[in-house]
């Protein structure tokens, strides 16, 4: 049966997704992200995810914070906003992260709960959101959400352990999609990613992308894509085949796969967005 054989998605399929561009493009139409990432503790993770969102297509990027932690003037390609002053409520984007970094806590509970009462349809909950989630028994989520736990969040999320969702990814993926409702992308060797009723598999990536941080990228990426228009599984899929594309294109050109950083990741990304389309 349909539903049950696992499609595969590669470079031509990537190729067809790829927004177009157009001479008449502005910055609007290529989508505004907002990030509910990084925090104090980490950083990093909110800069990491706003400049994948950047080479990714978005044309604004915010990226939002309790007590913002990062300096404007060491990253000037894209927004700051200390949401101590402003409510993220009142900012202006078309598709919405949170997640990476942001800390497992009341408010990151209470921005999912305000997005699903909103039914905002362009959401990607990645990392402590998802965390948050399992605690708070936030699932199923709205169909156009997309997920994107590791092999240990998404073992939060069922109650299940890590060793379980090892032995079949595949059934676990689909179990999560069948309980969250929404996208699910199970990222780890192979991703898999599942929407209602179908399976595909990532033909592209290695081990070189094991290092922190490079979650955070998959996420900022996904978030461009979907604040571009492209629909949900769509986004999850060129997202995720461009990530692990950016690994493969690092290994051919010679670099070892140990030394692959996430901001690398970042900067080969322009060379394989431009060898798929
Ligand atoms: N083969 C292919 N891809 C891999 C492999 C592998 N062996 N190992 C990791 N990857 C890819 C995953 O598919 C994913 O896209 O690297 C990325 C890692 O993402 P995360 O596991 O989310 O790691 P990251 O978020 O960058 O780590 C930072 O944040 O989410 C938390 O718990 C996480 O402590 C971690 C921290
Ligand atoms: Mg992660």
């Amino acid at each position: 049966k349909k539903s049950d054989s696992v499609v595969n998605f590669g470079r031509k399929s990537a190729g067809r997704l790829l927004p177009a561009v157009s001479t008449r493009d502005n910055k609007a139409r290529r989508g505004r992200s907002l990030l509910l990432a990084g925090s104090h503790n980490y950083p990093g993770a909110g800069v990491l995810a706003a400049r994948a969102a950047l080479r990714m297509g978005s044309g604004y990027v915010i990226l939002a914070q309790p007590n913002i932690a990062v300096s404007s003037l060491e990253n000037p390609d894209f927004l700051l906003c200390d949401l101590n002053d402003k409510r993220w409520e009142e900012l202006k984007f078309d598709a919405i992260l949170v997640g990476p970094g942001f800390g497992v806590n009341e408010f990151t509970a209470s921005v999912i709960r305000r997005l699903k009462e909103l039914q905002f349809e362009k959401v990607i909950l990645d990392a402590d959101a998802l965390t948050v989630c399992a605690q708070e028994n936030l699932f199923p989520l709205p169909r156009t959400w997309i997920v994107t736990p590791h092999t240990g969040e998404l073992a939060r999320c069922l109650k299940v352990t890590s060793e379980d969702i090892d032995q079949d990814r595949e059934h676990f993926v689909k179990l999560a999609q069948e309980k969250f409702q929404c996208v699910v992308l199970l990222k780890g060797h192979g991703t898999l990613i599942r929407r209602s009723a179908r399976t595909y598999k990532i033909l592209s990536g290695n081990s070189a992308l094991a290092k922190a941080g490079t979650g955070d990228v998959l996420a900022g990426m996904i978030t461009a894509l979907r604040a571009q228009g492209l629909r949900p599984a769509r986004a999850a899929l060129l997202g995720a085949y461009l990530h692990g594309a950016c690994a493969d294109l690092w290994v051919a050109k010679g670099r070892d796969s140990l030394s692959l950083m996430a901001s690398d990741v970042i900067e080969i990304l322009p060379e394989v967005i431009h060898r798929v389309r």
